[in-house]
């Protein structure tokens, strides 16, 4: 069986990719940890589309979970042709605020896991591929206050951009996408509003993102920053000298908290 891999996606943009593909007709191998969750969202694609969806309940911070997802792939047969990586822990803290429990599972899952999870899935693809990996914006310029979450997203853009030329030769897309805010959770939902009109013009919804996302790896584009408001940031924060861009964010992010683990 040909699936594309889907990390994250009982999650809110996991989940809007899940439909995505299986609105194109591409059978799927989800995972996230929640057997529960992966169970009804299977039952829902499968009614709503006829694919065939394979799912594998794991903790991608683990070492041996991940182990256990490779070996599920492989007994099964399964053939990769594109995988998206979309799995993120997405804790917004001031260092000092960080305990060792949260430092280390956040770079597991965005990092360790992705990169991980990539290396072992391109394995098993036969002919072309693609790969699809959700950065952030927050990636883009270093950020005081958010400084982990932030250089964990900008090893995701470096590592990605990179591959995309270094895996041409492979027959494999690789495009790096971008969000800004995204409505998902009921906090970040929040956290959206609370910035006002920057909030409103940067943030897109879920289903947005993955079909633009997709698109653009159809297109082989290295890089896709979802919305114009985006996109004109980025410019911007390209061209302006550095001390101003980072005290203008800490100014803006210093008091703002966001917690995966509540
Ligand atoms: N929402 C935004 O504003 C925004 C903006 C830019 C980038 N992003 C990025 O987009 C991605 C998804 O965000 P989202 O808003 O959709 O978040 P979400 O709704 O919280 O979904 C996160 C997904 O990651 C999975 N996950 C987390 N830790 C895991 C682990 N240790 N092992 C396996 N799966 C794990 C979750 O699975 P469980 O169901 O098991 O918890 C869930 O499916 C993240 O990488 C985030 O950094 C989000």
């Amino acid at each position: 069986m040909t699936v594309t891999f889907i990390s994250g996606a009982t999650g809110g943009i996991g989940k809007a990719f899940s439909f995505a593909c299986a609105k194109r007709g591409y059978d799927l191998f989800l995972t996230g940890r929640s057997e529960e969750k992966l169970s009804d969202l299977k039952g829902e694609i499968e009614k709503a589309h006829g694919v065939s969806v394979v799912t594998f309940a794991c903790d991608l911070s683990d070492e041996k979970d991940r182990k256990a997802l490779y070996d599920f792939a492989r007994e099964k047969g399964l053939i990769v042709e594109r995988i998206v990586n979309v799995a993120g822990v997405d804790t917004q803290l001031p260092f000092t605020e960080y305990s060792e429990e949260k430092l280390l599972f956040q770079i597991r899952v965005n990092v360790e896991a992705t990169l991980s999870v990539t290396r072992a899935l391109l394995e098993l693809k036969k002919g072309n591929a693609e790969v699809i990996t959700i950065s952030s914006m927050s990636g883009v310029s270093p950020m005081p206050y958010f400084a982990v979450y932030s250089g964990t997203k900008a090893l995701l853009t470096n590592v990605f951009t990179s591959l995309h030329y270094e895996l041409k030769g492979d027959g494999v897309k690789v495009t790096t996408v971008l969000p800004g805010g995204v409505y998902t959770r009921p906090d970040i939902n929040e956290q959206i509003r609370s910035q006002g009109i920057w909030g409103k013009l940067s943030a897109k919804t879920p289903e947005f993102v993955a079909e633009k996302s997709l698109k653009a790896v159809g297109k082989n584009k290295i890089k896709y920053i979802p919305g114009f408001f985006n996109r004109a940031l980025n410019f911007f924060m390209k061209i302006t000298p550095k001390k101003i861009v980072l005290s203008f964010i800490a100014k803006r992010w210093k008091n703002q908290r966001k917690d995966a683990f509540k």
